[in-house]
């Protein structure tokens, strides 16, 4: 049986109660702390100010053992803290650390020795930075170690409960002993590193991944243009044990509130340190143009769009989170509203924000591509795979589907009667000019 300590969590957001709900898990007592008064009466009361599959439920199994306040003073009870704050992309694209900071201040004044450890993705140098303002205040007692999570939205309670990796950079051995001993009970191995690489290591998996994505997404579209499939190449290059099959799913971008805000925070801090990261910065392009290739496939079908009726089925950035950050489904529908098109948006869980206004929101699929001149599949909902009815096909006005996401399968979507495109998939020159509204330029011989 592990030794159970005292844990603080500093900020009740995303990561701040994935980490306190599966720390509480592991049998610790946590006291989860933010300055958000709201959002502590509710979590008090059981409502959760988010969506996140299996979490309300860890949550609720382990009350006992956990405590959401206001008060910083009681975060001096705790063995280790965990700095769960956000930390947004600031004008220039770097990480903002004025939350990091302001933790800091409120950090009480302890007779024991604490831990920090930081759970927040941050530059590398934060924590020479951190320490070196824990010794202007006096804290040197305090302790400090980085430890990053890899946890991603929908999969979060699952990935920190069974991680890859658990990654520990301290400044002192015993502060990684402790912090490792807080995840006994989970098998996974430990990457005992120093500071510095530890808070790389979170941003070179990431930008890792979206290296990943834009990748496969220009091969996607190279397959487009000579004829290939993008889902085909995906599983033969995949099945090489050297690449392995993950993040090669070619789609209409990567959104959420890690991997963009991520890649700038390293670009920005390369090129702080005088270093042009030019990888890095094509695959921030490429998922850019990524997001726009919709528009032109639409055009490719239905011509002229001003005036046309387009469903965006899927608002979250990712299945199984209501998170619409940087999701791909705002640029579309900033872009569709500015060319004249009627956008009807419909998602299972994401509610609308003032970034879709303009937009008709809907509740139900049906509903959204009721007289639509086209269904974009946005987001790989569940809900979606069987678009390709014969309720959806005879709602619709011309039955035309874009898969923004390798969905559906393209046979049987235009044997069930519809115009399909996919994202690096073949498709019949006949079947666009079909659906043309316009009839086909002449050649002028
Ligand atoms: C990501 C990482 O996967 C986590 O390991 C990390 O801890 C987290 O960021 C973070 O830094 O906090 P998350 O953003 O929740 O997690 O979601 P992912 O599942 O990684 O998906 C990110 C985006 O990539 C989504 O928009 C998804 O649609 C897209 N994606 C993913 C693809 O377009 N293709 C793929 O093959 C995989």
């Amino acid at each position: 049986m592990q030794e159970s300590r005292k844990i603080g969590i500093v900020g009740a957001g995303w990561v701040g109660l994935v980490t306190g709900g599966c720390f509480a898990e592991l049998g610790h007592n946590v006291i989860v702390r933010d300055i958000v008064e709201e959002r502590i009466e509710s979590l008090r009361a059981g409502r959760m100010p988010f969506h996140e599959p299996n979490l309300p439920e860890m949550l609720e199994k382990n009350r006992e053992r956990l405590r959401y306040t206001t008060a910083a003073e009681e975060l001096g009870e705790a063995d280790v803290l965990f700095i769960c704050v956000q930390t947004p992309p600031t004008y220039s694209g770097d990480a903002d650390l004025s939350y990091v900071w302001n933790a800091l201040d409120d950090l009480p004044r302890s007779e024991r020795r604490q831990i920090l450890v930081m759970k927040s993705t941050v530059p590398v140098g934060t924590g020479d930075k951190v320490r070196a303002a824990l010794e202007a205040r006096n804290l040197s007692n305090v302790g400090y170690a980085s430890n990053p999570e890899f946890l991603a939205e929908g999969n979060a309670v699952r990935d920190f409960l069974n991680p890859d990796r658990i990654v520990i950079g301290a400044f002192h051995e015993e502060d990684a002993v402790s912090v490792e001993a807080l995840y006994s009970g989970i098998e996974a191995p430990i990457v005992r590193t120093d500071v510095q690489s530890a808070e790389m290591i979170k941003l070179a998996a990431n930008a890792f991944l979206m290296t990943r994505i834009s990748f496969i997404n220009e091969i996607a579209n190279v397959c487009e243009a000579v004829g290939a499939d993008v889902v085909e190449v995906a599983r033969g290059v995949g099945l090489d044990h050297r690449l392995g099959p993950h993040f090669l799913r070619a789609g209409i971008g990567y959104g959420g509130s890690c991997f963009p805000k991520d890649s700038l925070a390293l670009k920005q801090l390369a090129s702080n340190s005088g270093y042009h990261f030019q990888l890095l910065s094509a695959v921030i392009e490429v998922n850019e143009l990524q997001k726009r290739r919709v528009i032109a496939k639409l055009q490719k079908h239905l011509g002229k769009l001003r005036g046309k009726k387009v469903a965006l089925l899927g608002l979250a950035f990712k299945p199984g989170t209501d998170d619409m950050r940087e999701a791909p489904s705002l640029v579309l529908a900033s872009r569709l509203l500015a060319e004249g098109v009627e956008v009807r948006a419909w998602d299972p869980v994401a509610r609308p924000t003032e970034l879709l206004k303009g937009a008709q929101i809907c509740d139900s699929v049906l509903e959204a591509v009721t007289g639509a001149d086209a269904a974009v599949i946005v987001t790989e909902w569940d809900d979606l795979r069987t678009l390709a009815s014969d309720a959806v096909r005879d709602a619709m006005a011309r039955p035309l589907i874009v898969d923004g996401r390798n969905l559906l399968d393209p046979d049987e979507t235009r044997a069930a009667g519809f115009a399909y495109e996919g994202i690096g998939r073949p498709t019949s020159p006949f079947e666009a000019l079909a659906q043309t509204a316009e009839p086909p330029p002449r050649v002028q011989r």
